[in-house]
């Protein structure tokens, strides 16, 4: 049986982080890494990181051209200060509109879970705020591989109303396999899927993805007050032996499990958990 506490509903790949539910976990240094060799400063969450360096491997190998000189990165992690500082900037530079169409409050941001990036086409001038990320050339083939690694382009015009948020083609959000992949398929930002993946509740009426010769059973279990016991024990012995190891279950990368079952547990930063299990 897992027990979760319920601070562990604000932790994980899945958390939503917007207008309405600010970022509530704190992010350990120590989780954090650099993305680029050429570009220290832009860090990303361990996981999400290594996900990225491969989408970028693999679409180096694709090209004749080095990616990286194509490519980069303008805005990874950021703390709540340097949110605050961007926020407050932009307000006397560009003014109130502009900036809440383009910034989010401090701790609102999910540039501050670590799971968030900004990249722009590389050009001499780069503007911090809104980096040209093209829907053509080399940024649109990026754009079609992300979510194979985990990655949404979170801010999609047609979703505005939804994410309050203006139409952003630079901001790329890191929610995992495969859930990357039934959004895309699905058409749902992350505030949809939060809600949707509500209807299947883990175990019995978990939602099924395929892919290739791997299954994913994904389910939503609600956070009770305290404690929120979850049963893995249908998932057999190796599952009982991995549920010992609870902290790494929680950043387990299941893209790059190809042979245990495995599961993963994220909150959703609002009420629950998301189970994936993969086999
Ligand atoms: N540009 C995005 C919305 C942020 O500031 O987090
Ligand atoms: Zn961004």
């Amino acid at each position: 049986m897992r027990k979760l506490e319920k601070n562990r509903v604000f932790e994980g790949n899945l958390i939503l982080v917007n207008q309405n539910y600010p970022l509530r976990c704190t992010i350990a240094a120590k989780n954090l890494c650099p993305v680029f060799e050429n570009q220290s400063q832009i860090l990303m969450q361990q996981e999400c990181a290594g996900m990225l360096d491969k989408l970028f491997q693999e679409l180096n190998w694709s090209i004749s051209e080095e990616i990286y000189q194509l490519i980069v990165g303008v805005s990874g992690y950021r703390t709540k200060s340097e949110q605050e500082e961007i926020f407050d900037d932009s307000l006397k530079e560009n003014g109130r509109a502009f900036t809440e169409k383009y910034v989010a409050f401090p701790d609102h941001s999910e540039h501050q879970t670590g799971l968030a990036i900004d990249l722009a086409e590389n050009r001499e001038e780069i503007d911090f705020i809104r980096p040209q990320f093209p829907y053509q050339g080399i940024c649109q083939k990026f754009r079609e591989k992300i979510a194979d690694f985990g990655f949404i382009e979170r801010y999609p015009k047609e979703k505005q109303d939804i994410t309050k948020i203006g139409a952003e083609p630079w901001h790329f959000r890191y929610v995992g396999v495969p859930h990357a992949e039934i959004m895309k398929r699905y058409g749902m930002a992350l505030e949809e899927y939060i809600v949707w993946l509500k209807q299947f509740s883990f175990p019995d009426h978990s939602f099924i993805w395929r892919k290739g010769d791997r299954e994913f059973k994904i389910g939503y279990v609600e956070a009770e007050e305290t404690l929120t016991k979850i049963d893995l024990s249908e998932y057999g012995k190796q599952m009982q032996g991995m549920e010992e190891r609870a902290g790494e279950i929680i950043s387990y990368n299941l893209a790059e499990c190809k042979e245990l079952p495995n599961i993963q547990i994220s909150g959703n930063n609002v009420d629950g958990f998301v189970i994936t299990y993969a086999q």
